[in-house]
């Protein structure tokens, strides 16, 4: 890295939101009542004229073994007898908002199973889900149906009952393929077993696969990010989603299981990314939004191209779909003006559902400021610039939103004129705290405490 790209680094690199959500989840305040929330989502529903259908996510918490950097809603586990009731339950569940909806079925546009590990269920728990749920719905044309494999656990016959019922593209958790790296960090997978899932998926005609993978990873370096970078290369997936490596062991304290010492950090974890960029962009990937990547023939980069990426808590997609149902422990919902998130605690989730109740935790009613907020965010975050010049994507609160940006601007990260924002090629990396401009709640109550991770 230039002298130049250090320095605006250490200027930068604060703690910040990753913008899956505007407002971010610690600043909801308004849980909407289950009778609010179910209202929002019936007027979503009505308001989708495009006829695209609602996105319906599913979280699968169980995983057979702990990563320890891991920061997701999972729950490890060797009692497989916890699976069936839980499918029952997210079935229930799914039962319960189409009875509050006064509806036999719903128009789906897009499922996701995630997780923990969805491919931690069985083909018949994985065929009891899916026939559950479709046999009460209409799968929308076009409709995207992903599910989040671990390669260690995932088989052709789970495979093949996914892709049965439509199910069309598969991420897999790749991470890192240095062994010193797998090793400390608990995840120990070969390129074979990769290899073998992404074949087996394309032979099946899945549209799509992804790799997940991770820098910023205890003992990652230089090198190791290169021999990573040749097998996924190797391995061609269509999508890559290369995550800044979160570290949040307030949060999290399995991450307390290695040493802080041999995480690369600032600088030297920046490096990585860059690395790995030019490897994927020389090997024809080109990068889109923030830390993804996509080969020329994948729908997400055609979406990018015709400013159709869309963001929402599952990352980013092609298409733009609403209402987002969340089913399961720790889901997320969204109705475009109301978010909720379910219980987190698994028995709680199920006590919950058994009383006949939506088992909402928290969340949160979007005001007008909030909804113009929101827009803007998810173009930066989406198309890298936003704009506003009439009533309905403007609030008082962006006027000291150029202000704000001045220093990004003076160090050519962005370009600005008092009503529109383009983030430059150089200021990518600092999406987030352009983002964090925007983000009047951020603004008008820091945190007392860290919420959040770096935002390089
Ligand atoms: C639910 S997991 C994917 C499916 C499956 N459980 C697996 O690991 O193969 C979701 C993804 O979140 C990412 N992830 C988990 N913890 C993270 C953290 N602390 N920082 C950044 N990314 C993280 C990983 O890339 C992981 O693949
Ligand atoms: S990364 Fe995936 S497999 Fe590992 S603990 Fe997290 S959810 Fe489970």
């Amino acid at each position: 890295m230039s002298t130049t790209q250090l320095e605006l680094l250490r200027k930068y690199n604060v703690p910040g939101p990753r913008y899956t959500s505007y407002p971010t989840v610690p600043y909801w305040d308004t849980t909407p009542t289950e009778a609010q929330w179910i209202e929002r989502v019936a007027n979503s529903i009505c308001g989708d004229t495009a006829g695209t259908g609602a996105s319906i996510y599913i979280h699968i918490p169980f995983c057979s073994s702990l990563c320890t950097y891991c920061g997701c809603n999972m729950r490890v586990t060797r009692n497989h007898g916890l699976v069936m009731p839980y499918v029952e339950t997210l079935l229930k569940e799914y039962g319960m908002y189409l009875e509050r909806l006064g509806r036999d079925s719903l128009l789906i546009g897009e499922i996701h199973l995630g997780g923990g590990t969805p491919t931690f269920l069985r083909p018949e728990e994985l065929d009891r889900l899916i026939d559950g749920l479709l046999s009460r719905a209409t799968v929308a044309k076009d409709a995207s149906l992903s599910v989040e494999g671990d390669p260690r656990t995932t088989t052709r016959e789970q495979l093949e009952v996914l892709r049965r019922y439509g199910f069309n593209r598969i991420s897999l958790g790749v991470q890192d393929f240095d062994p010193r790296v797998q090793d400390i960090v608990n995840r120990t997978q070969s390129e074979e077993q990769v290899r073998v899932v992404t074949e087996t998926a394309r032979e099946m005609a899945f549209r799509s696969v992804n790799y997940d993978l991770i820098y910023g990873l205890p003992l990652q370096t230089l090198e190791s990010i290169t021999a990573t970078m040749d097998a996924v290369v190797r391995l061609k997936p269509d999508r890559i989603a290369f995550y800044s490596y979160a570290h949040v062991p307030w949060i999290k304290p399995s991450q307390r299981r290695f040493t802080e010492a041999d995480l690369p950090e600032g600088d030297a974890k920046r490096a990585l990314y860059e690395l790995g960029r030019t490897r994927l962009e020389a090997a024809g990937y080109v990068e889109v939004g923030m830390d993804h990547f996509a080969l020329p023939t994948d729908d997400l980069l055609l979406a990018a191209k015709e400013g159709r990426l869309h963001r929402n808590f599952m990352g980013y997609t092609p298409a733009f779909t609403r209402p987002l149902i969340g089913l399961g422990v720790s889901s997320i919902g969204d109705a475009g003006d109301a978010f909720v998130q379910n219980e987190k605690n698994l028995q709680q989730y199920e006590e919950r559902i058994q009383k006949g109740e939506l088992p909402i935790q928290r969340g949160h009613l979007l005001d007008e400021e909030d909804c113009v907020l929101r827009g803007h965010i998810l173009k930066l975050m989406t198309r890298l610039e936003t704009h506003w010049d009439g009533a309905h994507d403007y609030t008082p609160f962006l006027d000291s939103v150029a202000p704000r940006l001045e220093e990004l601007r003076k160090d050519r990260l962005l370009q600005a004129d008092g009503t529109s924002i383009r983030v430059t090629a150089e200021g990518r990396a600092y999406l987030r705290n352009v983002c964090m401009a925007f983000d009047a709640r951020l603004i008008r109550r820091a945190p007392a405490t860290q919420l959040f991770s770096q935002t390089v």
